[in-house]
């Protein structure tokens, strides 16, 4: 039976999600104080078994970012994703009682866009939001 478990922080389950689609896995330090410092999130269970897994980070005020969307390749196109996506989306809603205005970011893989943009994201393709850009890496 599916399930949902908020605010899980177990590490296993993270990495494991995390290989399974592709991103490998983080150091389980790394992962650790990432999920720690998590402000919410949503892990889908079959039974006992982790196959999918969200998380909003932020500042609960003027900004949160949607990161780590990840379904178990067995477990996708069964609308898991599209489940974890309404949960955090109606955390943000409690937060907009806060500030109607507080802005949710998110980074698309290239060809999930559309994945997206069924929940109202568009992309950030001109200044008036802010272009999208990133600290590069080495
Ligand atoms: C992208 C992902 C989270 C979607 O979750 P899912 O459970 O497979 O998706 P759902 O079944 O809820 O899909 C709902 C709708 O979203 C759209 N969609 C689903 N997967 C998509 C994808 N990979 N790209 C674009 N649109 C997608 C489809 O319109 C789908 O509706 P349909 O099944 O009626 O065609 C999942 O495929 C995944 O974990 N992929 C690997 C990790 C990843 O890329 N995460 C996103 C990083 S930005």
């Amino acid at each position: 039976m599916i399930n949902i478990n908020e605010n899980n922080k177990n590490i296993d389950e993270f990495n494991l999600l995390y290989d399974s689609v592709g991103w490998g896995s983080y150091d389980e330090n790394i992962s650790k104080k990432a999920l720690e410092n998590t402000f919410y999130s949503v892990s889908v269970y079959d039974d006992d078994k982790i196959i999918g897994y969200g998380r909003l980070i932020g500042d609960t005020i003027c900004f949160m970012y949607i990161h780590d969307i990840m379904v178990m390749p067995e477990y996708q196109s069964k609308k898991i994703g599209t489940m974890i996506m309404n949960k955090l989306l109606e955390k943000i809603e409690e937060l907009k009682k806060e500030n109607p205005d507080i802005r949710v970011y998110l980074g698309a893989s290239k060809g999930r866009e559309s994945f997206y943009e069924q929940f109202g994201f568009v992309r950030r393709i001109d200044a008036d939001l802010g272009y999208g850009m990133i600290l590069k890496g080495k």
